[in-house]
């Protein structure tokens, strides 16, 4: 999906759910700052250009991408069209006439490669979306294909979560206050956000997104929207996944940690390959898996 949308005359509204949805959920442009990072650790003297982002939705990290750094190309995939029209839009705002750089393509994930799309040099399943997998047969295949259209220095970097904590069913809540880090995006208000683990039963995570809203024309009210995303999981283990990615043919799989202690100051940022077991009796845990073709 290609092509120039008509900007709205507002950006947003107060319960633009995929708008909330960024500020609460995503940090991009650190995500743009990290992946790079990790390409050039483990292909020294080589810098990334194209960055697939698979399940790509609100592309923010495509766009991120490319805002960071000139000659660089993104390419979107998501299989939402209404999603991936709001990316197009937001992207066209963010980046003007750079937006170009950025295809979105409105597919099965299964079904977009090379020779179609350039080969990527890396290709990105952030904030969970490796767990839409609910098989192993599935999971193998998005593997095979993510491998096949990797550039043949390519890498595949998608992060899991994890802990005793982290699945246990319950509510979370945060305050979120929008603090743009690219000049040309707008803030929104403030405005709480809700994290539900409904249920886990070993494999099986049910979670979903509530957003609690400031009322416009009604202050000290708030607008509710209940389960703006819905996920339904499969929780694979560290161990499956490291298994599976060597099993399909990636030649060096690494487990890496972005930790951050902030008493330390700037010397409490960590981000770096870590042993796979060495995190997983911690009650609450983010990880990234580096798979390099
Ligand atoms: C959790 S959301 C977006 C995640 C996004 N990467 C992020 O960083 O926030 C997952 C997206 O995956 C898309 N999706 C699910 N299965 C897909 C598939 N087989 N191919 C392409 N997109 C898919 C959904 O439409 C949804 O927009």
């Amino acid at each position: 999906m290609t092509g120039g949308l008509t900007e709205p005359a507002f950006a947003t509204t107060p319960m633009d759910k995929l708008e909330l949805y960024r500020w609460a959920v995503q940090d991009p442009e650190t995500h743009a700052v990290v992946l790079c990072k990790m390409y050039e650790e483990v292909r020294p003297d080589r810098h990334p250009v194209i960055l697939r982002e698979d399940f790509a939705g609100t592309s923010a990290e495509s766009v991120a991408w490319v805002a960071l750094k000139k000659g660089r190309r993104a390419i979107a995939v998501d299989l939402d069209k209404q999603t991936l029209e709001w990316a197009q839009r937001r992207a066209a705002r963010l980046l003007g006439a750079r937006a170009s750089e950025v295809a979105f393509i409105c597919d099965d994930v299964l079904n977009v490669g090379p020779p179609e799309v350039p080969a990527a040099d890396i290709i990105s399943v952030l904030n969970f979306s490796i767990y839409y997998q609910h098989d192993p047969q599935k999971l193998r295949a998005f593997l095979d294909h993510a491998l096949d259209a990797l550039a043949p220095d390519g890498i595949l970097v998608f992060n899991l979560f994890g802990g005793s904590s982290n699945v246990q069913p319950g509510t979370t809540r945060h305050w979120v206050e929008p603090k743009p880090r690219l000049p040309s995006e707008a803030a929104i208000p403030a405005f709480e956000y809700l994290w539900e683990v409904r249920s886990h039963d070993g494999e099986r995570l049910d979670c979903r997104i509530h957003f609690s809203v400031p009322d416009p024309v009604a202050p000290g009210r708030t607008c509710e929207l209940r389960d703006a995303f819905t996920y339904d999981w499969r929780h694979w283990s560290v161990q499956e996944i490291l298994e599976m990615c060597s099993g399909v043919g990636f030649s060096d799989v690494q487990v890496w940690r972005h930790t951050y202690d902030p008493s330390a100051g700037t010397a409490g940022v960590f981000l770096g390959s870590v042993q796979p077991d060495s995190f997983l009796a911690l009650e609450s845990w983010t990880a990234y898996i580096v798979a390099c073709r």
